[in-house]
């Protein structure tokens, strides 16, 4: 006979946060967010640490290119999706992994016969105002010469003069040597008052450049995700079907992270999926396992596959169906709740720390905060981040307001990307588990994070915690009845719909 679990299927909207003691000098912008995403054992910090604890939706509609980069940029983690060719999510990840390196390679270069008209529309073409001239033209040439918009003008020169009459010559283009740090390029552009610093190897050729209007954005992003190399930190889905081909494709392009992109991870199939990688590329490889809903599945995917992190969330995505369709899933607060137990028994009793992500169904701000108060490590988010500008899809106008398309990774739609691979992989798809839908246009990612951000640590300071860590477990939560629900919103007030009703009515006290 069936078990029937005694307690309820619970979300995140039912529950509330107490305050707890706030002590002088606690404030939200000293609050710290890190957290990790890798496993690791006791006294050792985690592989990888994440600056802030969000990640973006293994999905078409969220997380390319663009995503990725801002999302990185802001101290989170994108996870570039696998519904689509080995061939475009590699390049999704190169290019994620190439922008703005600190050292980038050239990609506007001429040669000293190039003639200023030719060199003033390839600056206007890629908005570059300083082009490396070398003996062949290409990005790894003999170094001759730099030629910046400053060196000519457009509408007094004659343009028909060559580059070469124009630049700075080789022996007085301050430049680096390879094998030169960051730190020291910043130094001599700062100190020789320069824009950009070519680096040459002992051949003269040129190997990269390094940007003052990089360093100054790096300023500006304190919190970038980045690797060894400086350069931006990416995630990559995987799947169970062609793990053997796209794993070593996305781990050779510089993918920092792999995550099994599956509404039911408690399989055989990831289990096999995770061995096979950890025997042809090691332990240190990051590998996210999921999704589950329970400590049984949690164990599973650790204990038998050897997963670094865990996604939890059946059913609760905004796009999902899961539920209706097949039955299948749990409310989100009590799926978390049960498996951030296990792995805290499981840390206590091995000393190994296994990250758990929340993923799905996070509505608004406040439910980001209760899933990380009740002890998710980071959550994960389609919705959220498909309605900002940097998502893959375009802007659609519907009844006069902005939209973006945002579809699930079960629907038709997405599952269609196997038609064009090699036709050997179509499968019938007998019934959808996600919808198409649209959502509305929110505007920059930086700004809608920051905002959501912010919340999160002014809740973390009313719970008097200075990190990740301390807030859950210093937290604590009590469930709402349906009646405290209608008593938190608004009541006896009349409310505008917005400052622009309030003005039309003339009553901002100046009419
Ligand atoms: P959201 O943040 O509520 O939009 O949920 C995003 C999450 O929904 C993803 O990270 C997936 O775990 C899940 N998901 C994505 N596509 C589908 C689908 O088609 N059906 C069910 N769940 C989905």
């Amino acid at each position: 006979m069936a078990t029937i679990l005694e307690d309820t299927s619970r979300t995140f909207s039912e529950y509330l946060l107490i305050p707890r003691l706030t002590r002088k000098g606690q404030r939200a912008d000293l609050v710290d967010l890190g957290t990790p995403l890798g496993s690791f054992a006791k006294q050792k910090t985690g592989r990888l640490k994440l600056n802030i604890p969000v990640v973006s939706a293994c999905m078409q509609a969220v997380s390319g290119t663009q995503l990725s980069i801002a999302l990185a940029r802001q101290g989170g983690l994108g996870f570039i999706f696998c519904s689509q060719p080995i061939e475009t999510q590699v390049e999704m990840v190169r290019q994620v992994k190439s922008h703005k390196a600190g050292f980038v390679q050239s990609d506007s270069n001429v040669q000293m016969n190039t003639t200023l008209a030719e060199v003033t529309e390839l600056m206007n073409r890629t908005g570059h105002s300083t082009v490396p001239v070398t003996d062949d033209g290409t990005a790894t040439g003999k170094l001759q010469g730099i030629i910046t918009d400053k060196d000519f003008w457009e509408f007094e020169d004659d343009l028909q003069r060559t580059v070469g009459e124009h630049m700075t010559p080789y022996s007085d283009v301050i430049h680096g040597n390879e094998g030169i740090s960051l730190r020291e390029a910043n130094e001599l552009l700062h100190q020789h008052k320069k824009d950009c610093l070519p680096i040459v190897n002992n051949k003269g050729c040129l190997i990269a450049l390094v940007f003052k209007k990089d360093y100054v954005d790096h300023q500006r992003h304190p919190m970038e995700l980045l690797d060894e190399s400086k350069r931006l930190c990416v995630g990559a889905a995987i799947n169970t079907h062609d793990y053997k081909e796209r794993v070593p494709a996305l781990l050779e392009a510089g993918a920092d992270a792999l995550c099994f992109d599956s509404s039911d991870g408690f399989t055989e199939y990831q289990m096999e999926g995770t061995q096979w990688i950890r025997e042809n590329f090691g332990e240190k490889i990051i590998i996210g396992g999921g999704n589950v809903v329970s400590a049984e599945g949690f164990d599973y995917l650790v204990e038998v596959a050897g997963v670094d992190f865990i996604k939890v969330g059946i059913g609760g995505g905004s796009i999902c169906i899961t539920r209706e369709q097949k039955g299948v899933g749990r409310g989100q607060a009590s799926a978390l709740l049960e498996v951030a137990a296990r792995r805290d028994a499981y840390f206590e009793k091995t000393g190994i720390y296994i990250p758990i992500c929340s993923d799905g169904g996070l509505a608004n701000d406040t439910q980001v905060v209760i899933a990380l108060a009740m002890g998710a490590d980071f959550v994960m988010m389609g919705r959220y981040f498909a309605m900002t500008n940097e998502s893959p899809t375009p802007k659609t106008t519907i009844n006069g307001q902005m939209y973006k398309p945002y579809w699930g990774e079960g629907t038709l739609r997405a599952q269609n990307w196997q038609r064009y691979d090699d036709g050997m992989s179509t499968r019938k798809m007998v019934f959808e588990e996600g919808v198409d839908a649209f959502v509305p246009l929110v505007g920059p990612l930086a700004d809608v994070l920051d905002t959501t951000l912010y919340k999160l640590r002014s809740s973390m300071v009313n719970i008097g915690s200075d990190s990740l860590l301390e807030f859950r477990d210093r937290a604590v939560l009590t469930l709402v009845s349906e009646q405290s629900v209608v008593e938190g919103g608004t009541s006896s007030v009349f409310q505008f719909t917005s400052n622009r009703e309030y003005e039309d009515k003339n009553w901002s006290g100046t009419g």
